[in-house]
């Protein structure tokens, strides 16, 4: 029977080859909330989410820096923990791939394939994408590098060339199934867009798919066979049954599998929906197993137009974002921002923007205004009229319960970014209310009406608190402290926000500081260097510009510039983490620099016969990070390193990374 009070949702894993970013942070963000506000819907939640730690990938990184894989990434997996732990995701496991249970599960999960015949031994003759982890052929349309290999259709990285023994999924033998099974949930995959690829790939004629690796050592030994280990997207796809209980021998663990699954929501990447939702499903099939109920499709990231990656060098550290900004407004702004299907664009000007607007004026506002007027009134406890006398709350109790149901639909159809909007359109609303009706007024002409505005808006601010816990859980807690209001996951949210009683009577305390603090108000975009420096930075740059009148006719005649062009020169402190040889290369040096607070970013220098690269790791100095991005050799080089009579240039003492060089 199906269990409608349940509700499972899961994240990808993460590869730990690097520390999350804002990419990785975005879907846990989406799965948080929408965890959340299931909790308050009435259901009981199970969260998944966790690190993919086997395969080529890890595998080669360890090797890189000479660590066993599963030190490796023992030593990344705690900026994923700490990181979900500093921005309130309420995971309810957080699944490691070398997990013995999961790992446990997957050998379960082959075995029984093996015994029903879906497996059979061959080998593979293709290519690899060791960056992606997926088997690629290639054709007449496929692009190549200036070298010649041919380059992964999805993330544009050279292919490898494979001719490997493997084990075989007969995946082929599925595609009638899955065909029958799309046809008949039109809904399995939002947007519907990505199912209308899914269905012609599949359409295209299913091949059978390798699912394990015989060069590779760094996974789960394949059962019967440990010359090879499992495939890992085989080895990964399962955490999602795995993480609740699969293939475990103890009968607790089976119930909680029975309870839990089938998923009711798999967040995921438009460039993983191929495996969601074609080789998952295949392996549920066979595995006799229920498919989940929706796969939710995200957009990507992108950061200097392009999909934020480590190996772009252009990711933004979401440590520091809330530092700068504070937690709950990064979480608002990646919800808000972006339409959830789309890619977007990580603007840090229009995440200033959206504090300054949207939190600060529009729903901090509104708190301490009610807060103060109430207070200096003498209305500490605000009980809820009976019966409300003005036409114009009547309109707006209406109105709340309206926002509600429209709130409800979208966060339903998880469309996070309408929900958002709609629920804003409301707050402009009792903005409006509180403007027209003139409390502060009314406390010196008419006090019962003056109780009720302030009741009204507060009954406002509570549907209001509850409604946006789930994306800014600690600001709304502080919110609804403020008029002596709490969450409580236990209650039934849906009935009462639904029944829109407005029979509450609030208590309200006077706030400390503002709910959300502004940050520093931000140049013209004609000042802005770079969509990369936080305001202080573009703020120096204004100031050392301001002011400064350029003696135009003597900069003709030399070649001096005035002060307005060297303030354009973004020069910034930053250490090389990491430097590499550029393959084919004489000249050129690959660096992973870190910028502190602005973030990371691949830098290639033509230095490479003046240093190797261990002279120039954990070396800090001094480079340009304004200069138009640049493929040299195939790569993207996002900035310069300055060297004087070849030595690296860098301050005398060290310095902060990002600090700026005036
Ligand atoms: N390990 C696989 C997933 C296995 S799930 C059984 C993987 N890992 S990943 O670390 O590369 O990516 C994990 C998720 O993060 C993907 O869904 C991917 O779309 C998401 N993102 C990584 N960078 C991103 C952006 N710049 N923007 C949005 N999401 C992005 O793939």
């Amino acid at each position: 029977m199906m269990n409608t009070k349940k509700f499972y949702i899961t994240t990808p894993i993460y590869y730990p080859n690097a520390k999350p970013h804002v990419g990785t942070l975005y879907p846990t963000v989406i799965a948080d909330t929408i965890a959340r506000w299931q909790k308050l819907m009435g259901k009981n939640v199970f969260f998944l989410t966790g690190l993919d730690e086997h395969g080529q990938k890890i595998q080669d990184a360890a090797n890189a820096t000479g660590m066993a894989p599963k030190t490796y990434v023992d030593g990344i997996a705690p900026s994923y923990t700490n990181l979900w732990e500093r921005y309130n995701i309420a995971y309810s496991r957080f699944l490691r791939t070398s997990d013995a249970d999961h790992e446990r599960g997957v050998v379960a999960w082959i075995e029984q394939m093996i015994k029903q015949g879906d497996i059979y031994k061959s080998t593979y003759i293709g290519y690899y994408c060791t960056p992606d982890e997926t088997f690629d052929t290639v054709n007449t349309e496929t692009a190549k590098d200036e070298k010649g290999n041919y380059l992964c259709p999805e993330c544009n990285r050279p292919l490898r060339e494979l001719e490997e023994e493997s084990y075989f999924f007969r995946l082929s033998a599925y595609q009638d199934q899955l065909l029958k099974f799309y046809e008949e949930h039109p809904d399995f995959v939002t947007p519907k867009e990505r199912l209308n690829e899914v269905l012609s790939f599949v359409k295209g004629g299913l091949k059978d798919v390798s699912i394990s690796r015989k060069t590779v050592s760094w996974g789960i030994p394949f059962p019967g066979d440990p010359t090879h280990t499992v495939y890992v997207w085989a080895d990964a796809l399962n955490n999602y049954l795995t993480g609740i209980g699969y293939g475990q021998k103890e009968a607790d663990k089976l119930a909680q599998f029975a309870y839990w699954w089938p998923a009711d929501v798999q967040v995921i990447g438009k460039e993983i929906a191929r495996f969601h939702a074609i080789y998952w499903p295949a392996f549920l099939m066979a595995a006799n197993l229920a498919l989940p109920k929706k796969l939710l499709v995200h957009g990507w990231i992108l950061a200097s137009g392009k999909k934020m990656s480590k190996s772009l060098g252009n990711v933004i550290d979401p440590e520091q974002l809330a530092t700068w900004y504070g937690v709950d407004a990064v979480r608002y702004y990646l919800l808000r921002q972006m339409p959830i299907n789309q890619d977007g664009s990580f603007e840090l000007k229009d995440l200033e923007d959206r504090i300054n607007g949207d939190l600060a004026n529009n729903l901090g506002n509104l708190l301490s205004r009610i807060s103060t007027l109430a207070l200096a009134n003498g209305l500490a406890t605000v009980p809820s009229p009976t019966q409300l006398e003005s036409a114009t709350s009547i309109a707006l109790k209406e109105r709340c319960e309206e926002t509600f149901r429209l709130y409800l639909d979208e966060m339903n159809k998880y469309s996070l970014h309408t929900a958002l909007s709609c629920l804003w359109k409301f707050i402009s609303e009792v903005n409006a209310y509180v403007q027209t009706q003139k409390p502060w007024e009314l406390a010196k002409t008419n006090k019962d009406l003056f109780a009720e505005v302030i009741a009204s808006t507060c009954n406002c601010l509570h549907a209001i608190g509850v409604m946006l816990w789930p994306v800014m859980p600690h600001k709304m807690e502080l919110m609804l402290k403020a008029i002596g209001q709490t969450v409580d996951t236990t209650t039934n949210y849906e009935q009462s926000l639904r029944a829109n009683r407005w029979n509450t009577t609030f208590s309200i305390t006077k706030l400390e500081q503002p709910l959300f603090l502004r940050p520093e108000t931000h140049v013209t975009p004609a000042e802005t260097p770079s969509a990369f420096a936080p305001t202080e930075l573009r703020r120096d740059v204004a100031a050392s510009t301001a002011g400064a009148v350029p003696n135009q006719s003597t900069a003709a005649e030399s070649n001096e510039i005035a002060i307005e062009d060297f303030a354009k020169v973004e020069l910034i402190v930053g250490t090389v983490e990491q430097c590499e040889p550029v393959p084919n290369s004489e000249k050129l040096l690959k660096l992973q620099v870190d910028f502190g607070p602005l973030g990371k970013r691949q830098i290639l220098s033509g230095v490479a016969q003046l240093f190797k690269p261990e002279d120039l790791i954990g070396k800090q100095g001094v480079f340009v990070t304004n200069l138009k991005p640049r493929k040299m050799m195939g790569l993207m080089s996002h900035g310069m390193m300055l060297f004087a009579d070849n030595q690296v240039v860098c301050p005398r003492n060290a310095a902060q990374n990002g600090a700026r060089v005036k």
